[in-house]
């Protein structure tokens, strides 16, 4: 039987290449080899504040951003969080087995809550639903940017937990695994190296939009912030802005990034920049091509419909195993 994968994406704005080289390319690769759902996550994107109609066209805009760029519902299962009850009733029962201290202490919570003018309880109670998206499938890997390590260290603390307090020697969940690329797992911003790239940033320059038009993506990588020796080196700590290009450049063409060191020597940042803004446009625009396609056909209602279908058989079954063991049944 093939290995169980689970994930998803926020429609909190549209996807970035951070997105798509940390999490949503695995989604494509893996999908032949594990028994994949991947999730529109729009329960979690309502943690800090949406515009209701921008949140609807997103989330339909990124199931077919999801079937654009080479998921395949023959393969995989995909559907929208919000259709599948099961979430946020196992997030109630992770919730009131999570310490309020755990939460806490969480790097993203700080983050994001730093950003808000008022913080929502939702924001705080997050990683519970997270972890609820991933038990309810019995994942067993879940491909990840870095970004999510420590939530799935979280994720695995509750199952430890749970299964020793409610198990009886039992397994009741399965113990997920973090899936996190070597390179590409924390893609920074392109106008400050030293921030992550996120798809709700202000500064839209900061990031490449999966739906950025060919002439957008050349502009933003030229002007890229890089440093003033001209030299392409990888170099992390003293050459932040190359070295992230490299990155991004890296995984648009599978070649390494000593390859490309060796390709671009004493090349300039003029020339290796119109090269990247080449590779990027050649594997975005015949991806932008079949998302307009895809957008508002009915085609993709169905396979949501179909999808919301499965998702909703699997996890409604492992809920009920939850709270049969915690005493919530007759
Ligand atoms: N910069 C990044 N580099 C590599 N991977 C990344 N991911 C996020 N940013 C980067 C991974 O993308 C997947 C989907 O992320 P998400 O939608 O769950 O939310 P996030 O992690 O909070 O990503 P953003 O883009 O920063 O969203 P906003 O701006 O809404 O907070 C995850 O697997 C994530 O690790």
């Amino acid at each position: 039987m093939k290995k169980k994968i689970f994930s998803g994406v926020q429609p909190s704005g549209i996807p970035t290449i951070g997105n798509y080289i940390g999490a949503m390319k695995q989604f494509v690769q893996r999908q032949d080899d594990y028994d994949c759902t991947y999730c529109i996550v729009n329960q979690h994107a309502i943690t800090v504040p949406q515009d209701p109609k921008t949140l609807t066209e997103r989330t339909r805009g990124l199931a077919a951003l999801y079937l654009a760029m080479g998921i395949d519902p023959k393969k995989s299962t995909i559907f929208i969080q919000s259709e599948v009850p099961a979430h946020a009733q196992a997030a109630w029962i992770v919730q009131c087995n999570t310490y309020l201290g755990e939460l806490e202490r969480m790097t993203q919570f700080k983050d994001k809550s730093a950003k808000q003018e008022t913080v929502s309880a939702g924001l705080l109670t997050y990683p519970p639903l997270m972890v609820a998206d991933i038990v309810l499938y019995n994942t067993e890997f879940v491909p990840v940017g870095e970004d999510q390590k420590q939530h799935l260290e979280l994720t695995r603390d509750f199952v430890q937990r749970f299964n020793n307090k409610y198990g009886n020697g039992k397994a009741i969940l399965t113990m997920p695994e973090p899936m996190i690329p070597e390179d590409g797992g924390r893609i920074m911003s392109i106008q400050d190296p030293t921030s992550k790239m996120s798809k709700s940033d202000t500064n839209t320059k900061s990031f490449i939009s999966l739906l950025d038009e060919p002439k957008a993506i050349r502009k933003k990588i030229k002007s890229a912030v890089t440093d003033s020796s001209g030299v392409i080196e990888y170099d992390k700590e003293n050459k932040p802005g190359i070295s992230n290009l490299l990155t991004i450049f890296s995984a648009f063409t599978g070649k390494t990034i000593p390859a490309l060191v060796e390709e671009f020597a004493g090349s300039g940042y003029g020339n290796f920049k119109e090269k990247l803004a080449d590779a990027i446009v050649a594997e975005l625009e015949p991806m932008q091509n079949r998302y307009y396609e895809l957008l508002n056909s009915k085609e993709l209602d169905d396979i949501l419909d179909e999808g919301a279908k499965k998702a909703n058989a699997v996890a409604s079954e492992t809920l009920k195993r939850m709270e049969n063991a915690i005493g919530l049944h007759r």
